[in-house]
């Protein structure tokens, strides 16, 4: 494999930007090695800078629900940018995206558009405080929400921890106001709250946490935060920044069929353009300025370039099969690899829900919190890491980062596919 463009590159990076990039994770310290540099990208397939072909599965980390350079996508962020990049007035564009996710989801009456995941949750956080006069945040141990100062946190042991901050830079009177508990653990939910409901706000979860891993949560864990949040005047967040128009245009809520208080979107809402939003009843939206006291403003919000963008992409997300199509070719992947792996008897852990995937080096079936992952096992990921990137498949670079598949990636793909991860996973266990 040549890699000689892109080293170049990289060392170029490390001299202009902290660790050669504009997001840590693409630095490949997890896996290793040289980050490979992108130049195009073509439905399933992405190409780097030294001419090497990938199938990807990182997929821009999710926005790109329908591959690489989709032509509808494409030629409605060309006709109008011809128009004007952004104009710091209000447009068309922005009423036809608003009403296009609020007319196809039952669960939002309002939406504000912002430029990224982050600020989303940022805004919401706000939001859920100015309603409800609290302060503090429960958030749970394994899911992510932005680099947002107070999420920041990391949980330390017992019932109720308060947050320490994971980042430096976050002042401890900020990551005090987070309450970090596991993931999928009613009783902690409960006696929390039973505690500290007068000075909580919100609860915020990643519905379908997707960011250490796929820790998918039972149905009657989100309902009992549901039925919890209501009791004690708590706002109830749904992280859907990864699974809104992901796992079905109603995300996580339609999925679950459970209404949040708010819910904040980033990633497929943008077609691959910076977007993020957030969304609730028209009651709750009330509270945001200039209709109420929460202010959030954006120069770049409701970018008309990125509108049309969005517009573009949810547009075929709504299309007649569009998820079943979706799920039937994220379940052939995932069943192709799992009879090999269970025929080998290899100790790997492998799911999905709709079109995110995630395999793991685990004699679990089903991890639900982030303390079940093995982290010592992490070397033979990034082991599997290489030999796929070797032999043409991209993946995000660390084990902890689930997969996408895109509308792009055909049956043949697929099938490539199951071949490489499967010879993968031989060579690691031979060599183990
Ligand atoms: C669930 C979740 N929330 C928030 C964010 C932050 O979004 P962004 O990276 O667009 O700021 C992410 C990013 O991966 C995410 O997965």
């Amino acid at each position: 494999m040549k890699q000689e463009r892109s080293i170049q590159l990289f060392e170029k990076a490390k001299t202009l930007m902290p660790g050669g990039v504009n997001s840590p994770v693409r630095a490949f310290r997890s896996v290793g090695g040289t980050p490979v540099f992108m130049k195009r990208g073509k439905g399933a397939v992405i190409i780097d800078e030294d001419d090497n072909e990938y199938v990807d599965y990182c997929c821009s980390w999710g926005p790109l629900i329908l591959g690489h350079a989709n032509d509808k996508v494409e030629k409605a962020i060309i006709d109008t940018v011809k128009n004007g990049a952004s104009f710091g007035a209000p447009t068309a564009l922005e009423n036809q995206l608003a009403e296009l996710i609020i007319s196809n989801h039952k669960y939002i009456e309002k939406i504000r558009f912002v430029s990224s995941g982050t600020e989303a949750v940022m805004s919401a956080l706000r939001l859920a405080r100015g309603v409800t006069g609290k302060s503090k945040i429960i958030k749970f141990e394994g899911c992510y929400h932005g680099h947002v100062d107070s999420l920041l946190v990391k949980a330390g042991s017992g019932l109720v921890t308060f947050g320490e901050s994971s980042s430096a830079g976050v002042p401890p009177a900020y990551a005090n106001e987070t309450i970090v508990l596991p993931l999928n653990d009613e009783e902690k939910v409960k006696s929390t709250l039973e505690k500290l409901h007068t000075e909580i706000a919100a609860i915020i979860i990643e519905p379908i946490p997707a960011n250490n891993g796929l820790l998918l949560q039972s149905h009657k864990f989100l309902l009992h935060l549901r039925e919890l949040c209501t009791q004690y005047n708590v706002l109830l967040i749904f992280d859907e920044v990864i699974s809104g128009f992901r796992v079905g245009f109603e995300g996580a809520a339609g999925l679950y069929d459970i209404q949040p208080d708010i819910i904040t979107f980033g990633k497929i809402i943008g077609g691959g353009m910076p977007v993020g939003a957030y969304a609730a009843s028209a009651k709750i939206m009330s509270h945001v300025s200039p209709e109420g006291p929460v202010y959030q403003a954006g120069t770049l919000s409701g970018n008309p370039v990125a509108m049309a963008s969005g517009i573009a992409q949810l547009t075929e997300c709504l299309q007649p099969h569009f998820y079943q199509e979706l799920q039937h070719k994220t379940d052939k992947l995932v069943n192709g690899i799992k009879q090999h792996v269970q025929s080998k008897g290899y100790e790997i852990t492998i799911y999905n829900i709709g079109s995110i995937f995630w395999f793991t080096f685990s004699d679990m079936k089903h991890l639900t919190r982030a303390d079940q992952i093995d982290s010592g096992k992490m070397t033979l990921f990034n082991k599997v890491y290489h030999y796929l990137l070797e032999n043409g498949i991209y993946f995000g670079p660390s084990g902890y980062e689930v997969g996408f598949v895109s509308h792009a990636h055909s049956d043949a793909v697929i099938e490539k596919t199951i071949a490489i991860l499967n010879s993968a996973f031989d060579k690691v266990f031979a060599e183990k």
